[in-house]
């Protein structure tokens, strides 16, 4: 019987995965792997991952080489490292599709909830205080420019939602062509990005060129009472430069759905900063977009196994499925 390790997970039931791996014939094996090391002991016998958060590199594809594919429960992939599974000849695979409306739907809500102090506002009336400018002023949303780094599926859809609530809305993206820009999108440098949107919400993958991206110096360069959301991934802000920024006047507010360390340290600088409202990587989810993600990513390793090609391939591989 073909074998597959379910690496890690975080929900309460995985019942969906068991179902279409036993409706497949295969066998599904599930760990909890928080390094590489474990996952090489769980995946004896194993030809494919399916992973969560678990690390998975040249460790796992040099100590196992029955493993032909590692597909990642999500649209990013930086857990698994891309270029080792690609030297080893194994496939990676992803669910890229499932959640691009609510991504970007919890971005423009994050966005509005720190420019119209929503979270701010229910803390300070459950703390007693009521008036209009408790948490401080509001600009007029239909003044502002709202800028967008990284245009893909997720950032133009954010651009979407975005354009009839600002003036004005402008994108970084050094990888698309100009017909890649809807109309309505100003194309800018990263630099202009920073220096002319009042807020700006962050859409692009995180790899080796993005990690760290978003600096102190960039964020230096944003008009003072500046807006920032990063539902992207954690590591393409440098969060130490981020809470040495907020000591000055240069951000109103932030939005975090993800950062570098997650769960978030509850001695965290910046979870006492009224400025910052926080979520817990949960852009991603509603009731629907959750088993389409889990199914997809499932399914690549299904179909992969019967016909050596998986449905969202970002590494082709040579490594072929068992007889
Ligand atoms: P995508 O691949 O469609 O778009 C990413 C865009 O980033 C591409 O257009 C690419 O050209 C651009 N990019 C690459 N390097 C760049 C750079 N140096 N500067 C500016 N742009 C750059 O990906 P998609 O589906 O739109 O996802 C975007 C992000 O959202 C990913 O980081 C993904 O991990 C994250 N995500 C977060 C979720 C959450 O629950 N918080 C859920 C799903 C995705």
């Amino acid at each position: 019987m073909k074998k597959v390790l379910f690496t890690d997970y975080d929900m309460l039931d995985v019942s969906l995965e068991r179902k279409i791996f036993a409706d497949a014939g295969i066998e599904l094996v599930e760990g909890q792997c928080r390094t590489e090391d474990e996952v090489i002991r769980l995946s004896e016998g194993c030809s494919a991952l399916l992973v969560q958060y678990a690390p998975v590199g040249d460790k796992v594809f040099a100590a196992r080489p029955g493993i032909g594919l590692a597909s990642r429960i999500g649209a990013g992939y930086d857990t698994i490292d891309a270029r080792a599974a690609a030297r080893h000849g194994v496939w990676v695979a992803n669910s890229p599709d499932y959640g691009v409306g609510e991504v970007s739907l919890h971005a423009l809500s994050m966005m509005l909830s720190v420019i119209r102090n929503i979270a701010r506002y229910d803390r300070d009336i459950h703390a007693g205080t009521w008036h209009y400018t408790s948490p401080g002023k509001i600009p007029r949303a239909q003044n502002l420019t709202v800028g967008i780094l990284g245009l893909g599926r997720i950032g133009k859809r954010f651009a979407h939602y975005a354009q009839p609530i600002f003036k004005r809305v402008i994108a970084h993206d050094p990888y698309l062509i100009e017909g890649d820009f809807p109309q309505y999108v100003q194309r800018v440098s990263l630099e202009d990005l920073f220096r002319q949107a009042d807020a700006i919400s962050i859409h692009c993958l995180l790899n080796e060129e993005t990690r760290g991206l978003v600096s102190e110096q960039l964020l230096s360069l944003m008009k003072p009472g500046s807006y920032l959301v990063n539902t992207a991934r954690g590591a393409i802000v440098d969060v130490d430069g981020l809470a040495r920024v907020l000591k000055t006047d240069r951000l109103a507010g932030v939005g975090l759905d993800v950062l570098p360390e997650e769960p978030v340290q509850p001695d965290h600088p910046l979870l006492s900063d009224p400025r910052v409202l926080l979520s817990p990587h949960s852009a991603f989810y509603s009731v629907e977009s959750e088993i389409e993600l889990r199914r997809k990513a499932a399914m690549n390793i299904v179909n992969w196994l019967k016909n050596g090609q998986p449905d969202y391939p970002v590494v082709i591989g040579t490594r072929q499925p068992p007889n």
